[in-house]
C-alpha cells in the first residue's frame, strides 16, 4: 500500500473510533463509550490482573481480544505493520561504547546500521552527548556537527569525541532559535535519534527548505507549544482528523516491559494520582480531573499522605486538618484497577496514531519533492520509538 492510501485508511479507522481512544479513562469515572459498548465494558471490568498484564504487553493478543466487540479492528494489524529496515553490521573499537548506557548504545548502533550510504557531512539534531554522531562518524568517516542546548552534555560529548578520535563537534545551540537554520545545508545528512515533538518538526521544516537528506526517529510527539496538532502535510490538513496535545500522548504510551520493581512503582504512582484525584474532586466539589505535574519518585516513595500534601501544595489546594488517608488510598487503588482495564481499548490505537503522525511527516516531505523510506531500525522491546524515516530529495544521488 502506498503512503497516501495507508494514511487515508488510518484516518478512516482513527476517525471512526475516536470515542474509544480520545477520552482518557483517568479523567472520567464512567467513559462516554461504555453505554454504547456495555458488553465490552463489563468484560473489561471483570478481567483478572494476569489477563490485563498479558493484554497490556501483547498488541496482537489485545486486538484479538477486542475484535468480537470492534470488528473493524481486523484491519489495524496490517495497517500498522512496518517492515524492519535492512541492517549492515559494523564493528566498533573496544570501549567505544564505554560511558553509554547499554540500551542507548544498542539503539545507536541499530540506527547507524540501517543507514545505507552517507558521503557528505552530517548534522546531528538534539544530540545529547552525540553518541549517535560518533557511531555514524566511525562507520562513514564523515565530519559530524552535533547541536545540543544543554551545555554540560555538549562538554561531555566534545570530550568523548576527542577521546575516541572522532571528527564530531558539539555546538551549544537551541534548535528552535533562528541560529539553528544556518547549520542546515543542502549537501548534508541530518540525523536525529529521539528528538522530541516541536524539535523534530522544526528539522522536518528546515529539511524541506534546504533540500538535505534526513534520517529521523521521532519521539514525544506531544511535546509542543501548540494546544492543537498542526499537521505538516496538505493531505493531513485536509483529512478532518483534529488532534489536541493530550491526544498525542497516546502515541507514546507504550513503554518497554519494565522490571518488576519499576512496574510496581508505576502502578503505585497511578494509584496515588487517582486517589488524590478522587480526594480533590470531593474537596473542590467539582467532578473534574485536576492535572498534577510530574513529581520526583521520592515523593511517591514516602507514602500516600506525603504525596497528597506535595500535590495539594503544587495545586494550591488547602487540605483539611482531618483526612481519612487510608480511605482515599484504597479508593485510588480501586480506581487504578478499573482504569488499567478501561485503558485497553485505547491501547489498540497507539501505534495507529503514531504511524498517522509519522505518515504526515512523510507525506509533507513527499509533497516537497522527497523520496521516502520508512521502516523500523530495532525491535520494539529495545524501544517502542523504533520508526526511522529516511528522506532523500528526488534527483539527489542516494549517497548524497
Ligand atoms: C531524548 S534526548 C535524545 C538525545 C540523543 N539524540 C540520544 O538519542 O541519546 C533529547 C535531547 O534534546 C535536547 N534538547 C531539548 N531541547 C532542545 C533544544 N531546544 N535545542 C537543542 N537541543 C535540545 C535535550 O537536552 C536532549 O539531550
Amino acid at each position: 500500500m502506498n503512503l497516501p492510501d495507508r494514511f487515508h485508511a488510518l484516518t478512516t479507522l482513527l476517525h471512526a473510533h475516536e470515542p474509544l481512544w480520545k477520552p482518557a479513562p483517568f479523567c472520567f469515572p464512567v467513559l462516554p463509550w461504555e453505554s454504547q459498548h456495555p458488553a465490552l465494558s463489563q468484560q473489561l471490568r471483570s478481567l483478572d490482573d494476569n489477563n490485563v498484564r498479558q493484554l497490556e504487553s501483547d498488541q496482537a493478543a489485545l486486538i484479538a481480544w477486542l475484535e468480537p466487540h470492534l470488528p473493524e479492528l481486523v484491519h489495524i494489524t496490517a495497517l500498522t505493520e512496518v517492515a524492519a529496515l535492512h541492517a549492515t553490521p559494523h564493528s566498533y573499537p573496544d570501549r567505544f561504547e564505554h560511558d553509554i548506557p547499554g540500551r542507548k548504545w544498542q539503539q545507536v548502533t541499530a540506527f547507524a546500521g540501517c543507514i545505507d550510504a552517507l558521503d557528505s557531512p552530517v548534522l546531528e539534531w538534539c544530540a545529547g552527548k552525540a553518541h549517535l554522531g560518533r557511531a555514524i562518524h566511525h562507520r562513514f568517516r564523515q565530519a559530524v556537527t552535533s547541536l545540543e542546548w544543554n551545555k554540560a552534555l555538549c562538554e561531555d560529548g566534545e570530550h568523548l569525541g576527542q577521546q575516541h578520535h572522532c571528527d564530531v563537534h558539539l555546538q551549544h545551540c537551541d534548535v528552535m532559535s533562528p541560529a539553528a537554520d544556518t547549520f542546515v545545508q543542502q549537501h548534508q545528512h541530518a540525523i536525529a535519534l529521539h528528538a522530541c515533538g516541536d524539535l523534530h518538526r522544526r528539522l522536518l521544516q528546515l529539511t524541506a527548505q534546504h533540500g538535505n537528506t534526513l534520517h529521523l526517529s521521532p519521539c514525544c510527539y506531544h511535546l509542543t507549544s501548540n494546544d492543537r496538532y498542526l499537521p505538516l502535510s496538505q493531505t493531513a490538513q485536509r483529512s478532518g482528523l483534529s488532534l489536541q496535545r493530550d491526544d498525542l500522548r497516546l502515541a507514546v504510551q507504550e513503554t518497554v516491559t519494565a522490571p518488576g520493581s519499576v512496574a510496581r512503582l508505576r502502578e503505585l504512582k497511578s494509584a496515588y494520582r487517582l486517589g488524590f484525584d478522587l480526594l480533590q474532586r470531593q474537596l473542590r466539589q467539582q467532578d473534574h480531573y485536576l492535572p498534577v505535574p510530574s513529581m520526583a519518585d521520592a515523593d511517591f516513595q514516602q507514602g500516600f499522605r506525603h504525596f497528597c500534601r506535595v500535590a495539594a501544595d503544587l495545586k494550591r489546594l488547602p487540605l483539611p486538618e482531618q483526612v481519612d488517608w487510608e480511605h482515599w488510598e484504597a479508593l485510588g487503588e480501586q480506581r487504578h484497577t478499573e482504569v488499567s482495564r478501561l485503558e485497553l481499548p485505547r491501547h489498540a490505537f497507539r501505534r495507529a496514531l503514531e504511524l498517522w503522525l509519522v505518515l504526515d511527516y512523510a507525506l509533507f516531505l513527499e509533497e516537497n519533492g522527497y523520496r521516502i523510506r520508512l521502516g523500523t531500525f530495532c525491535d520494539r522491546s529495545l524501544t517502542p520509538r523504533n520508526l526511522l524515516l529516511t528522506a532523500t530529495r528526488q534527483g539527489t544521488d542516494l549517497s548524497q
